[in-house]
């Protein structure tokens, strides 16, 4: 796998260090209301990031799974965002946090949290361990960030292209020619 990267991003200890700072940044915001969270994690890209994280959580909470898939194929290029399977739990006057691997166009986070609005949470938040900034709307609501990247094609850490690379645990950038 590695010599399909170009370059290291983020090595694993790195995203680990930065993993237990979002969790206390979390554990901040949410204090003593942390009892009734409901984390949703966007699958498949956040399953790593969201073990690591909510072990780092040191309060009480719940997963709500839910599936949106954008990608019909390789890149960040075409195919809609659908939602494949719905939410498994209540959400109504609960407090959520969506958990994402990364905020790229945002299209596809915006479609999870306009799906989960409707449901009336009593708050809403989201958190993503990547975002480019090249891409996602100045303005798009994320209240936790673990890193800014550069835009470019990014894996490991949960993070694939055509469902590989999930398993690498650092975070590298995919060598261009490989999905050119
Ligand atoms: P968005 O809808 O454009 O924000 O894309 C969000 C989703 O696209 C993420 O949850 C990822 O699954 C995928 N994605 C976007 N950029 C990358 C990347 O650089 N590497 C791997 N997946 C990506
Ligand atoms: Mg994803």
């Amino acid at each position: 796998m590695q010599r399909d990267l170009a370059r290291i991003l983020f090595p694993r200890e790195r995203i680990q260090e930065r993993v237990r700072e979002m969790a206390a940044e979390i554990s901040t915001v949410y204090g003593e209301d942390s009892q009734g969270l409901i984390i949703v994690p966007v699958l498949s890209g956040s399953i790593i990031f969201l073990a690591d994280l909510i072990r780092c959580l040191p309060f009480m909470m719940k997963i709500g799974l839910m599936t949106i898939s954008r990608y019909r194929g390789a890149t960040t290029t075409g195919g809609e965002a659908r939602l494949i399977q719905d939410l498994n739990v209540d959400i109504r006057q609960r407090h959520v946090l969506v958990v994402d691997d990364i905020l790229d166009t945002g299209n596809t986070l915006r479609i999870v949290q306009d799906q989960l609005r409707g449901r009336q949470p009593a708050s809403l938040r989201t958190c993503v361990l990547l975002r480019k900034p090249a891409k996602a709307p100045k303005d798009f609501p994320v209240e936790f960030v673990g890193f800014d990247i550069e835009d470019a094609f990014v894996v490991g850490y949960g993070l694939d292209y055509n469902d590989l690379y999930r398993n690498w645990p650092d975070i590298g950038v995919l060598r261009p020619e490989l999905y050119a």
